[in-house]
């Protein structure tokens, strides 16, 4: 095994042992899903497949819902990159990328670049489509929030506090966030995955409302 090899072996035993007991949509599983797209994306874009799979892996560690502050959770990260000699260069880029690619309300910037747009893209599709449908409602319920509620309307822009800290339900999180996401994408391969997946989560909305008997 190279040295490359163990590093990522040791990420994912850190990931699995951090992130065992989450029950917000953030556990091993989905980090393992992120991590299997973003090793394939990689690959069909000739990006550095080993920035894209350590970044892929640990970029829920710093996730600000999980820790103390933002600064706290990227410490950590930092922290554990130093810990285990990652050159300089890979450490920056790597930091780069977690601290940038969160959704945050649809205020962030794009990613600068190629392997933080792979990563973002594989984050991205695992909250979309089936299993991003099965992670709403998950979030929603270590939320407290209502599946859905016809008298609270969606929000349109938002500041990424309000993103984060106004109520809501999880079928307003279809047009918050999950909607948007296929226009989003920075790849080809992210765009045909989460065009399929979009299709999927608009079908699942209108058999939603025909069984509340809402005329949408
Ligand atoms: P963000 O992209 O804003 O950082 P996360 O990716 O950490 O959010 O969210 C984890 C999962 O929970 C994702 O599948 C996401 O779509 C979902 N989620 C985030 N915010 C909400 C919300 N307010 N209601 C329902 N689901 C949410
Ligand atoms: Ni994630």
């Amino acid at each position: 095994m190279n040295k490359q090899e163990e590093i990522l072996l040791e990420a994912e035993r850190f990931v699995q042992k951090e992130l065992a007991a989450d029950s917000s949509g953030h556990d091993w599983w989905h980090i393992y899903r992120v991590t299997k797209t973003a090793k394939k994306i990689a690959k069909a874009e000739h990006a550095d497949d080993f920035i894209c799979e350590l970044a892929a892996l640990l970029h829920d560690i710093a996730d600000e819902k999980l820790n103390v502050t933002k600064e706290a959770g990227l410490k950590k990260v930092t922290n554990w990159l130093e810990e285990h000699h990652i050159e300089k260069h890979q450490l920056e880029h790597i930091m780069e990328i977690i601290s940038t690619m969160s959704y945050n309300g649809g205020n962030n910037e794009p990613m600068k670049t190629l392997e933080g747009q792979i990563v973002q893209d594989a984050d991205r599709l695992d909250a979309i489509g089936a299993v991003g449908i099965a992670r709403t409602f998950a979030y929603a319920g270590w939320k407290g929030h209502a599946i859905y509620d016809p008298t609270i309307p969606s929000r349109n822009q938002m500041t990424a506090e309000e993103y984060r800290n106004q109520k809501s339900t999880s079928i307003n999180h279809f047009y918050e966030k999950l909607l948007k996401l296929k226009d989003l994408m920075n790849t080809n391969d992210g765009k045909r995955l989460a065009e399929e997946r979009h299709v999927f989560m608009e079908e699942y909305l209108k058999q939603f409302y025909k069984e509340w008997g809402e005329d949408k």
